[in-house]
């Protein structure tokens, strides 16, 4: 299927960069420079305390503002998570799921999937992230550890629900490193990620929007947006300037 059919965006994960104040900033840099015509999807994912002053800025206008990580749990004794409803209540549209940083930190492809699955209960489009390390890529088994990731992170999900997912791959070895995945090898993983995604959900599967993330920049983006299973991409150090983050958005081919 042609790309065209599926969404493509740019996401930024700020990580734990950003304060308030600085967000509010941003955004009005931002706001400054938005495309006014047709355009791909913007998410961008703050720090929890980012997200009123992103949510207040960025209303009415094409920039959805997002989450970097939820609890499973509707609620209780969980000091210091944060729910998906509250979430969704303060502006959220979006929630980045696994990132490698977060599954360094102890978070498992279960923990992953019950995300998944708590974000689309609530109506968020979860960002879900997969991704290999240097040492497995080289031992050749990234193919098999992409599968796993992707099967165990959307197990449970309903058909009709894949279209809200966005899948992102960032391979941990292209993060912050300066070193991107070369188009190619995007390509690849990308294609086959769709090939799962294929076997599990059908047709549907091919709305779903697979984001790069690894270093991406504006001088890499044409290149790797330019492949037909690339729909995107998740942007760390660059989505911290806002207009290093808009020129990324105009890599893509126009649609
Ligand atoms: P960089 O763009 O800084 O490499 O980070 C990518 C990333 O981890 C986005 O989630």
């Amino acid at each position: 299927m042609n790309r065209k059919y599926r969404k493509t965006v740019i996401a930024g994960n700020w990580k734990m960069n950003k304060t308030p104040s600085e967000t509010k900033e941003f955004m009005t840099q931002l706001k400054a420079i938005l495309p006014k015509g047709r355009w791909c999807d913007v998410a961008l994912c703050v720090p929890a305390v980012c997200i009123p002053a992103a949510v207040r800025a960025m209303r009415e206008t094409r920039v959805g503002i997002g989450a970097e990580n939820c609890n499973a749990n509707a609620s209780g004794a969980y000091t210091g998570e944060i729910a998906t409803n509250m979430l969704v209540d303060a502006g959220c549209k979006y929630v980045i799921i696994g990132h490698s940083e977060r599954r360094a930190m102890g978070e498992t492809d279960a923990d992953v999937n019950a995300k998944v699955l708590a974000a689309l209960n609530a109506g968020l489009t979860p960002i879900m992230c997969c991704g290999e390390s240097l040492e497995q890529r080289q031992s050749g088994i990234t193919t098999e550890w992409i599968t796993m990731q992707i099967k165990l992170g959307l197990a449970g999900v309903p058909e009709d629900k894949i279209r809200k997912v966005i899948i992102a791959y960032e391979p941990i070895w292209a993060i912050g490193t300066g070193k991107t995945a070369t188009a190619e090898q995007a390509q690849e993983i990308h294609a086959y990620i769709r090939t799962i995604l294929r076997e599990k959900f059908g047709a549907a599967a091919d709305e779903t929007p697979i984001l790069y993330g690894g270093s991406c920049k504006p001088s890499n983006a044409p290149e790797l947006f330019a492949k037909e299973d690339v729909d995107g991409g998740l942007i760390g150090g660059a989505a911290l300037k806002a207009a290093d983050f808009l020129a990324i958005g105009k890599g893509f081919p126009q649609k």
